[in-house]
């Protein structure tokens, strides 16, 4: 086929392919999922080599005349391809193929590392690739001369205004632009409320916890005053009297999945106007709850008492590091001055692109159809573990990308996780021991990613904490 391919190029040194040449390598067109079609049919022909690195692609429009489809279909297709680094576009040019990502180097062992894989990751699959990169294309587009300039520490102001709107409509935040500060995920936001609240300073966290975030505050310098957690979220009255802040995940307590009871969300407001404290709501995954609309953020009932994280690293992807601090007026400064000097403030591009996102209501539809495919997920493990006939407690309401099953010892525990290992489940489904976020290490269980879950690797959880 190359052969054939390449003779019918016009000019071997800068070679360019026709319609029929695409034709000819994709075959008929057929009735449904053209797009689809396209795509996978492009992305093989470029992976094998057949369309050499280099070869220039017919415009859409002349693509789309060759092989009678429609021109959005043609450019979708392409799109998820230059997402992927399989096409490049070239000024004057149009879209060239790239080098196969065989003849690629590989990551380089030793300098690569990636975070492991975290049971509340969302599908890679679901990401808005061709959305997110028209936007992103329009975006760079737009930016003046003065936005290519060093950025506004706290964010750029269309992003802050978008956000502020979103999060009033989505979360019931009470806040405007000028109280958000831009940062590279909840995972930076912490940072910098930790270098506000100065090493050696009490701060609360709910047990058991986000093990990351418990580890990062640790890191820190911070003293960390562990508060357990019940079926009614974090036990206020618990809080060490000594803290002068706390960090809680009232919409969804990670990992245990519990909203926080509505008299206790008005206690903790209480204990923080008491005391002159802070409440650092950390809303990870709150746009995702499945069975109703998501609990409102604490922040809306005293935003002067609560400092609220976000990001979009559940809804969208990690991978941007991209999230939002929405602080009370009084801390904006030291917040702000903190972003400047850990890296002088984020991506303009990328800020400009989630701005883009937000307004044109890209970023809304993108949820809602998440919403329906991680609800289902979930259900998958559920009806699992039902048709086991499993006993062992389920935690948390539907809602996030993970679920907490509960067992009774560090043992069972063991037992389950070397199950899945033996299985080859930690290549395909996301789990973690329960008691690695537990100050105690007093609580047992699996932490399960449900993002990608199928029938298969549900069946495959259930199966190893039925044999518990
Ligand atoms: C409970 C919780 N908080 C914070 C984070 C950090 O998120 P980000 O990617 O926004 O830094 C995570 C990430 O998994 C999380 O699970």
């Amino acid at each position: 086929m190359l052969t054939v391919l390449m003779g019918q190029m016009t000019d071997p040194t800068e070679p360019r392919l026709t319609a029929d040449d695409v034709r000819l390598r994709l075959g008929a067109v057929p009735e449904r999922a053209v797009g689809e079609w396209l795509y996978a049919g492009l992305r093989a022909a470029i992976a094998g080599g057949e369309f050499p690195a280099g070869a220039r692609l017919p415009s859409s429009r002349t693509l789309a005349g060759g092989l009678g489809v429609a021109r959005g279909t043609v450019t979708a297709a392409e799109d998820r391809l230059v997402d992927e680094g399989m096409l490049r576009s070239a000024p004057r040019a149009g879209l060239l193929v790239t080098p196969p990502l065989t003849s690629r180097p590989g990551p380089d062992p030793v300098t690569s590392r990636r975070a492991p894989s975290s049971p509340g990751t969302p599908d890679p699959a679901l990401f808005p690739r061709a959305g997110w990169s028209r936007a992103f294309r329009e975006a760079v587009a737009d930016l003046g001369a003065a936005d290519l300039g060093y950025p506004d520490p706290q964010g750029l102001p269309g992003l802050r205004t978008a956000l502020a709107e979103q999060l009033r409509l989505s979360r019931g935040v009470r806040t405007d632009p000028d109280s958000i500060v831009v940062v590279s995920g909840v995972a930076q936001g912490f940072s910098l409320i930790a270098t506000m609240l100065g090493r050696g300073a009490v701060l609360a966290m709910e047990d058991p916890g986000s093990a990351g975030s418990i580890e990062l505050f640790r890191r820190l310098g911070l003293r960390l005053a562990p508060v357990p957690v019940d079926q009614r979220g974090i036990v206020v009255d618990r809080i060490d009297p000594l803290a002068r802040a706390v960090v809680v995940t009232p919409a969804h307590q990670y990992p245990l999945g519990v909203p926080l009871a509505p008299d206790r969300r008005r206690e903790l407001v209480d204990w923080a106007a008491a005391g002159d404290r802070l409440v650092v709501e950390d809303d990870y995954d709150a746009e995702l709850r499945y069975d109703r609309s998501p609990v409102p953020a604490i922040q809306g009932l005293a935003p002067d008492r609560v400092l609220l994280a976000g990001s979009v690293s559940k809804t969208l992807s990690p991978a941007l590091r991209l999230g939002w601090l929405v602080a009370p007026p009084a801390l904006v400064g030291k917040l702000v001055d903190g972003k400047r000097f850990a890296d002088l403030g984020c991506s303009v591009p990328e800020q400009a692109t989630l701005a883009a996102f937000l307004r044109s209501g890209a970023y809304s539809r993108h949820t809602r159809r998440a919403r329906i495919r991680y609800g289902e997920r979930r259900a998958l493990l559920l009806q699992a573990l039902a048709d086991l006939g499993c006993e062992r407690p389920v935690l948390g309401v539907a809602a996030g990308l993970h679920l907490v099953i509960e067992l009774d010892s560090a043992a069972g525990e063991r037992r389950a996780l070397a199950d899945l290992a033996a299985a080859g489940a930690p290549q395909r489904v996301a789990v973690q021991p329960l008691s690695a976020g537990s100050f105690g290490a007093d609580r047992f269980g699996l932490v399960v990613g449900t993002a990608r879950l199928t029938v298969d690797t549900a069946a495959m959880v259930a199966a190893a904490v039925s044999a518990r």
